[in-house]
Order: C-alpha cells, then structure tokens, then sequence
C-alpha cells in the first residue's frame, strides 16, 4: 500500500472524518438482517450501502433534498424489494435502529485517541440526530467534540457547499484541514474543494477516476498518525 509523509510545510490543524464506512461499520447491520433473512444478510446490507449512496447523488441532482434517514429508510426499502425479501414494518424499525447502533471498526478508538493534538471533527451525510446517536452510542462525543451534518445545507456530499461548512465552523483555512474518509469518492471531493486528504482504503478497492487522487492513502485509520508525527 503506498503511503507517503506529510511535508514538512504542510501544518494540519483540524482532522475531519466521514461517519459512514469511515468511523463506523454499515456493515455491522449484516448480523441484524442475517437473523431477519438468513443466507441474505451480505447481500441486503451492500445493496442498501450502494443504494442509500445512489440516492444522495441522485436527490442533489433532482434537487429534491430529504434527510439521511429518510435516504437511509428508502434504500433499505428499494433494497428489500430488489432481493425479494418480504419487508414488514417491524423488519424496518429493527434494522433502522441498527443504524444508530453501529460498530466502530477495530482501530477507530485507538487511532483517534491518537490523534487529540488536533482539532477533530465529523463532516457526514448523515441527519443530526441520527449522528448525535450513533456517536453517542459509540462513546465518541467527548473525542470528537465537533459533528457537523450536510442537513442545515439541504444537499449531500461531494458538493463543495458541504467541505465549506468545515472551514466555516471550524474557522481554519483549507490548506489546514485534514480530511479522512473511506469512500474514495468523498476524499477526491474534499481534495477537489482544498483540504488535504487521507482515503482510508481498507478493500484494497481501485483509485476512483474522478480528476483528483487523495493525497494519502492508508490500509485503515492506524496510519494516520504516523503520517502526522510532528
Ligand atoms: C457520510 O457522509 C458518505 O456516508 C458517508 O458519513
């Protein structure tokens, strides 16, 4: 895996991290929706992801903005409907519950508690309370002291409207701000807008194509601050 370190005049004051797929696992739901459709679980949970993604894109695009739950609710819906799994109200509630229960991934803890010499942030899709639970369920709120949600802009990311809110609220300037996410796609979009940027690219997945590369690429957030020793 290429990696590569910080030059010495790049001075990063804040650190902002995607929620989904980055902090927290959306896979982590595959145990709820194996007990609900054994055999399926893998299977629901990918195409809910790539769903709930291609929704976001698409209701920008058709500027006909609804929140993150509703997105997320919709996904697992389309989904459901899509594997032919018989979907009940209750099967809904349980799983958009899940949501809010999501698994850190083995190294989050470890790396961020790393990390606590920089401002640190949340910059997600993902609606307020949504994000104010799972972050709280996860005992993150005191680490990262700062969760902002695309929600008060009424569009989803990589619009640049939404890397400006970071620069916005944290008053840091773009150069300064390190932005780390899992999805390619986000990290070439805050790359795009100026922010320094880390893909943390655990599968091993293709460079998306998209104009920009992220300027740091790295196995899973472990590498991160070895990166930033100053
Ligand atoms: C997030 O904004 C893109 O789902 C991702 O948290």
């Amino acid at each position: 895996m290429h990696t590569q370190t910080l030059s010495p005049d790049t001075y990063l004051q804040a650190l902002v991290f995607d929620a989904y797929g980055t902090l927290f696992d959306v896979h982590s739901v595959i145990r709820r929706c194996e007990e609900l459709w054994p055999g399926r679980g893998q299977a629901l949970s990918q195409l809910w992801r790539a769903k709930q993604l291609e929704y976001t894109w698409l209701r920008s695009l058709m500027q006909r903005y609804e929140n993150f739950e509703r997105i997320t609710e919709d996904s697992l819906r389309h989904a459901c409907a899509a594997l032919k799994l018989a979907c009940e109200p209750r099967h809904i509630a349980a799983l958009m519950d899940e949501y809010l229960r999501l698994s850190t991934f083995p190294e989050t803890q470890d790396a961020l508690a790393a990390l606590g010499d920089f401002k640190l942030a949340i910059l997600s899709n993902g609606a307020p309370a949504m994000l104010q639970a799972v972050v709280g369920n996860a005992g993150l709120n005191t680490t990262i002291p700062t969760v902002l949600s695309v929600d008060s802009l009424a569009i989803y990311k990589p619009d640049p409207r939404v890397y400006q809110l970071v620069v916005d609220t944290l008053d840091v300037p773009p150069a300064n701000i390190g932005f780390v996410s899992s999805n390619c796609w986000d990290a070439c979009g805050a790359k795009s807008f100026g922010f320094t940027t880390f893909w943390v690219n655990r599968g091993g997945a293709p460079m998306d194509a998209l104009g920009v590369t992220p300027d740091h690429i790295v196995q899973n957030l472990a590498g991160i601050p070895p990166l930033l020793k100053r």
